[in-house]
């Protein structure tokens, strides 16, 4: 219980380095007063350009890819057993963070880029492959970015149970690997409740089609 609580600690002081925030305040705004009003990578490309989407998605996604892989190579340095366990709590952490850090009164992002990094902290490059290539195939064919995101995390989901269950993390606990799964469920399931102003506007055909239109304050 203790190395889940520390890997839950320590991925949420690496979640809450939230790069779209940050990048925001050094060009003089508060990313959540504009757009969408989300702390993260597709409301700072539309509000802020290409150039600040893609430093924020990297920062996000890599604070999460070296958050989990921290945790994987101290967990085989101390040769603990069902690593991917820990990797999926510290990405939990990370999420947590991302989505709810102290310094913006909890209110951050979606969690979406920093969700996307476990695949690769997972050193999977199925998933990561299943996860880029749903995101991208919705959101070229809806435009909208919320399907491309919640159709990811489900797919980072499925994904993973599928090959946690086929053998492929070298789990030798039964009950590890359904508590991995369940964690990432959880982690999924956050990640839809985040879309719930998404969800709404797409219902009444409302929602931002993906552009890159410029400031407009929310
Ligand atoms: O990752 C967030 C994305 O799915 C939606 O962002 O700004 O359109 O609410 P936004």
């Amino acid at each position: 219980v203790l190395a889940r609580i520390i890997c839950l600690i320590g991925g949420y002081f690496f979640g809450i380095i939230q790069t779209s925030y940050i990048y925001g305040k050094l060009h003089g705004i508060d990313i959540r007063e504009y757009g969408s009003g989300n702390a993260g990578t597709t409301n700072a490309l539309r509000v802020l350009g290409k150039k600040a989407g893609a430093v924020v998605f990297l920062g996000d996604l890599f604070k999460s890819v070296i958050a989990c892989s921290v945790t994987h190579i101290i967990m085989n340095a101390l040769g603990i057993e069902n690593v991917y366990l820990f990797v999926i709590y510290t990405a939990a952490g990370v999420v947590l963070g991302h989505n709810f850090p102290f310094y913006m009164q909890f209110k951050g992002g979606k969690g979406i880029a920093a969700t996307s990094g476990i695949a690769i902290g997972l050193l999977d490059w199925r998933v990561a492959l299943i996860e880029l290539g749903l995101f991208v195939f919705c959101v070229v064919v809806t435009k909208y970015v919320s399907v491309g995101s919640i159709c990811l995390v489900l797919g980072l989901l499925v994904s993973y149970t599928i090959f946690a269950y086929t053998g492929s993390y070298g789990f030798t606990s039964d009950s590890m690997k359904l508590e991995s799964c369940i964690v990432l469920g959880l982690i999924t399931l956050l990640a839809i409740y985040r879309h719930k102003q998404n969800i709404v506007r797409l219902i009444k055909g409302t929602e931002n089609k993906f552009s890159l239109k410029g400031r407009n304050k929310t």
